[in-house]
């Protein structure tokens, strides 16, 4: 069988304040009426039979709201605190047959090109299925440092390394041979589990534990609280040597940050000043002098100004406004 992971447990804290706790960027509705949750579901519904949503408390309800409009069935877990995304994923694969393939994927990300997004996930189900955990990559355009990188030679991997800082950022894609990793994974439920049980013991035993006290799906906070804090990118796929990589061409775009958001916004016709400034979430007129490459963001309770190179620091304004509270 086939499962659909949906990873959704983030706060995309990147783009506070247009995201929120109480309604992360997956739920918005910004795309024709849809949300990015919403086109995830979609997106995968051919190719998988089943669909498990891994969410928190916080928002299970806002997941249960787009399923429940299609009529979907699914199985829910719901974490009562994140620990990242190696306990959600060890969750998920806890509760699946071992030989069960799941494609994991986040909730927030744009993807076009359905052609070629459904043979890449077809070609990484032929791997999954072989005993490889299977990664997506992207080619890059800019030395991204918010992604992880694929070393590859032809679709076998050399090596992983998530968040690069600049400088070896860019020396990796002068090199020629790096992907990004699109933050998709395929894999059979008991490989997963066996690799991180033997990089990340702690990581494995603990999530056992909890998921083994689960309640209808949902998490124990205490139990949970035990469990490191890493994600899979860490906890596995810089240690596996189990890793292939299926290189594709389908558009892929992670609205991660407010950088990620303005490419989108400006190749869509949204326009930016021609000092590179631009205006996200009022039709206000505004004016900005003396100002390049600044982003005003706007909503009724909040405002943003921010350096578009900046964009990785937002989530800093977030943690502290968390930590106040
Ligand atoms: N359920 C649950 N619990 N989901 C989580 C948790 C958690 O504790 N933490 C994160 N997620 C979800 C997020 O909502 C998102 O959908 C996905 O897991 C990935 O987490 P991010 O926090 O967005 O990761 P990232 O963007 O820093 O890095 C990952 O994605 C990049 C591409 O977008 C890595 O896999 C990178 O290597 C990759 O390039
Ligand atoms: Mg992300």
């Amino acid at each position: 069988s086939i499962t659909h992971v949906i990873l959704t447990g983030g706060v995309g804290s990147r783009l506070w304040p247009l995201s929120r706790k109480s309604q992360p960027k997956q739920y918005l509705a910004l795309f024709e009426g849809k949300s990015l949750f919403e086109m995830t579901v979609e997106r995968n519904r051919n190719v998988a039979d089943t669909i498990m949503v891994v969410g928190n408390s916080d928002n299970c309800h806002l997941s249960k709201k787009v399923l429940e409009k299609s009529n979907t069935s699914y199985i829910d877990i719901v974490e009562s605190t994140p620990r990242n995304t190696a306990a959600a994923i060890a969750f998920a694969a806890f509760a699946s047959d071992p030989e069960a393939i799941l494609i994991v994927t986040p909730s927030d990300h744009i993807i076009d090109k359905m052609e070629e997004y459904e043979a890449a996930i077809g070609d990484a189900i032929e791997k999954a299925s072989k005993g490889y955990i299977v990664t997506f990559g992207i080619i890059p355009t800019k030395p991204e440092t918010g992604y992880g990188y694929i070393e590859r030679k032809g679709d076998d991997v050399l090596s992983f390394r998530e968040k690069p800082n600049h400088v070896t950022a860019r020396e990796f894609i002068s090199r020629g041979n790096f992907l990004w990793n699109s933050g998709m994974f395929c894999f059979k439920a008991g490989v997963f589990l066996e690799e991180l049980k033997s990089f990340t013991p702690e990581v494995y035993e603990k999530s056992k534990i909890a998921w083994e006290a689960n309640q209808n799906g949902k998490l124990d906070l205490n139990l949970s609280l035990d469990i490191p804090s890493i994600s899979i990118d860490y906890a596995v796929m810089e240690r596996s040597k189990k890793i292939k990589v299926v290189s594709s061409t389908f558009v892929w775009s992670d609205l991660g940050s407010f950088e990620a958001v303005y490419d989108y916004l400006v190749a869509h016709g949204h326009p930016a000043d021609k000092n590179g400034n631009m205006v996200i979430g009022t039709t206000n007129y505004t004016a900005f002098v003396g100002l390049k490459n600044t982003i005003f963001v706007h909503t009724d309770t909040a405002n943003l100004i921010l350096q578009k190179d900046h964009s990785q620091d937002v989530k800093n304004v977030y943690n502290e406004l968390e930590r106040e509270n």
